[in-house]
């Protein structure tokens, strides 16, 4: 029986824009958890089509339906967290809100983790689980690298390491939940990878059927946070992913510059004109960029935009003279040009990084 405080299970359901799924998917949850004590976690991002407002009608008459809304964030992972963190039920379950996902295997996995395994995960790839809703044969291969990639670092053996849909305590998910990356799609990698010691996976079988209504949010930003994910814990969580991104945008906003001061040279503009003008179209550049992809989940917007944008210009501009000032310090005729200026440029990304990450997007 259920001795815990809340509910056995909560359904945790990220979703944005997914307004006509809800009521659907809250009438197949009824169905297939009949006989269970569970509630239902909606999560979401302050969708325009007003899923939110959605959730909370039907909550109105059904006790066992939650809503979690978050503003001025995104993120499928962050929005599973949070919900999971958000009820007091003995088990959480996580499943797509848009019913790619087959609900009628939740009890299976409920049974698997009651019997003893840390985590039950819907998977695709065992048995008759088939993955026949991916859109696409270039999503398949995408699909499958990531696979690949994933299994090698995931510290069980798993056949699905992509799934979003599983099952597991609550007390696991709240153990693991300091180690988590958070960013982007994965979570269930995000938390296989958080784990110290390999947990014990059992797979359950799924078809991912289509999509009925409503359209993936899959775009390419999250496969660069997918590819982030795996670079920040094949070196170990040390280095922060942000910082790499942060390095990653300054390397490219160095080549915008230098390409920038060539061209304005070549049709006869003053050197310390071209420089500065090439230092200014990089700074924009790199802020855009920064404001995009690194700092894509608390991106400013609006006056808060260009307030950012002249700290930010002010930031690498000091960043810049301290750079070159390190540099010809450094630099004695007798030591390495080449190095003095590295040096420079090491100590540079790491000053616009700190100030940026505190003062700009204070992250
Ligand atoms: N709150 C919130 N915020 N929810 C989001 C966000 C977000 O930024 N982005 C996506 N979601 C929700 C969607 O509304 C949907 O309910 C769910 O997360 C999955 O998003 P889709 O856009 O439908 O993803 P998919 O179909 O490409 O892939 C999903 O299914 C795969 C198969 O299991 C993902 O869950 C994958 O992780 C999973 O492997
Ligand atoms: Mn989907």
């Amino acid at each position: 029986m259920n001795d815990a405080p809340g509910p056995t299970l909560c359904v945790v359901v990220p979703c944005y824009r997914e307004r006509p799924n809800v009521a659907p998917m809250i009438a197949s949850l009824d169905v297939a958890l009949a006989g269970i004590d569970w509630e239902v976690m909606f999560v979401d991002d302050d969708s325009p089509d007003g899923t939110a407002d959605e959730v909370r009608r039907i909550a109105l008459t059904d006790r066992r339906v939650r809503c979690l809304r978050r503003v001025g964030r995104r993120g499928l992972s962050s929005a599973v967290i949070e919900g999971a963190l958000a009820t007091s039920a003995e088990f959480v379950a996580v499943i797509d809100g848009d019913l790619q996902h087959d609900e009628s295997r939740l009890p299976l996995m409920l049974d698997a983790v009651r019997g003893g395994a840390d985590l039950a995960v819907g998977s695709r790839h065992v048995g008759d689980g088939d993955a026949a809703g991916l859109a696409s044969p270039l999503r398949e291969r995408l699909s499958a690298t990531g696979i690949r990639l994933a299994r090698m670092l995931a510290r069980a053996p798993i056949n699905d390491p992509m799934s979003g849909f599983f099952l597991m305590r609550r007390a696991t998910f709240e153990a693991l939940t300091p180690r988590l990356n958070g960013q982007g799609f994965k979570i269930l990698l995000d938390l296989m990878l958080a784990a110290r010691a390999p947990l014990r996976v059992v797979e359950i079988p799924y078809r991912f059927r289509p999509r009925q209504a409503g359209e993936s949010k899959l775009d390419i930003l999250v496969l660069v946070q997918f590819a982030g994910l795996l670079i920040d814990r094949a070196l170990g969580g040390v280095v922060p992913l942000r910082f790499l991104a942060f390095a990653l945008v300054g390397a490219f906003g160095m080549a915008v510059n230098l390409l920038v001061t060539l061209i304005l040279r070549r049709a006869g503009v003053h050197f310390a004109t071209a420089q500065t003008i090439g230092t200014i179209v990089a700074m924009i550049g790199n802020f855009e960029m920064n404001n995009r992809l690194t700092y894509r989940t608390i991106r400013l917007r609006g006056g808060a935009y260009w307030r950012g944008l002249v700290l930010f210009m002010l930031v690498c501009g000091l960043g810049a003279v301290a750079n070159i000032g390190i540099a010809r310090a450094l630099y004695r005729g007798d030591t390495a040009g080449l190095a003095a200026s590295a040096v420079g440029s090491a100590i540079g990304v790491v000053w616009n990084y700190a100030v940026s990450a505190t003062l700009v997007w204070r992250a």
